[in-house]
């Protein structure tokens, strides 16, 4: 059996790399740019992009089972190809934004996806993890680098983030195991943490202290505009703050329990 993961190189795609190699199950491993990859000796690197379908039979070819970074553009294409393939199961890795009613900015391009899966005939897990704790890595790591600051609207917001670990190991479990077809997995992360507990945390694990500076939903997208976030994500980030609750968790899955925020910070130490 070989495994294709496409997003290889991402945040849940290099977990869910390591995880199927850590079962001795054969992967490839999809990327836009081989070169710059640096994916694990053992791994079949191909050359791929989710955007352009022409450059996917290559990658698809011989391949029993799929993770699916989601791109809705092409997501159709993707799976027809991936059914004449001889492809026989896909693991989307979508959003709880999934769940939303229609309209929903995050919802509707993850809800693509998983339409055109459901459609093609193939056995389908839907991935639907709540928000990622490796944001962080691109909204609150360059500043607490720079100068031990993050700077946030919504300070006292609780929200539920998820370990990128967790949401591999959900994956890896439907592509490798029996009994996840046609099951759509939402989870949070094990505890809901205001903006500033989690930057308490931050600063009790590194060792140092960070402050929070809290940002009107002005100055938050004066400042993430000008960081380049599209415009739309900018808008679905400012809507009426709500505290997420603690949901399930992928233990409901993969039986053990979900990481915790603190077990991200000291895993991604040197990112901060
Ligand atoms: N952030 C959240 O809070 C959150 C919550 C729920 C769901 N999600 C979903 O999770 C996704 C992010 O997952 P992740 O963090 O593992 O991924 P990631 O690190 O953002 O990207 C994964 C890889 O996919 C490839 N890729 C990215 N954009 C592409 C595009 N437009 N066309 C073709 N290839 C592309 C890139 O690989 P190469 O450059 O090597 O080709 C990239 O390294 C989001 O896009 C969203 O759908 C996110």
């Amino acid at each position: 059996m070989t495994v294709l993961v496409t997003g290889a190189t991402g945040n849940v795609g290099r977990h869910v790399v390591a995880g199927l190699l850590e079962k001795g199950v054969p992967v490839r491993a999809m990327t836009r740019t081989p070169a710059r990859a640096s994916l694990p000796d053992g791994v079949d690197v191909v050359r791929g992009d989710l955007a352009d379908p022409g450059s996917l039979d290559a990658a698809l070819a011989g391949v029993d089972r799929a993770y699916l970074f989601p791109l809705p553009g092409t997501a159709e294409e993707f799976t027809a190809r991936a059914a004449k393939a001889g492809v026989r199961r896909i693991v989307v890795l979508s959003s709880v934004a999934a769940e939303y009613a229609d309209g929903d900015y995050s919802g509707d391009h993850h809800t693509a996806v998983e339409r055109a899966v459901e459609a093609s005939g193939l056995e389908w897990t839907h991935v639907r993890p709540g928000e990622f704790m490796a944001n962080l890595l691109d909204w609150w790591a360059p500043s607490i680098r720079a100068e031990g600051v993050v700077r946030a609207p919504f300070g006292s917001t609780r929200s539920t983030p998820v370990h990128e670990a967790d949401i591999a190991d959900v994956a890896v479990s439907a592509l490798l195991e029996d009994g996840h077809a046609g099951k759509a997995y939402c989870f949070s992360g094990p505890e809901s943490l205001a903006k500033t507990e989690q930057v308490r945390v931050l600063g009790e694990v590194l060792g140092r202290e960070i402050r929070f500076e809290e940002l009107t939903p002005d100055g938050a997208r004066t400042l993430w505009l000008r960081q380049g976030m599209p415009p739309e994500a900018v808008d679905w980030l400012l809507q009426d703050p709500v505290d997420v609750p603690v949901g399930p968790t992928a233990e409901q899955v993969t039986g053990r329990p979900a990481r915790t925020f603190a077990q991200w910070v000291a895993d991604h130490r040197a990112d901060f």
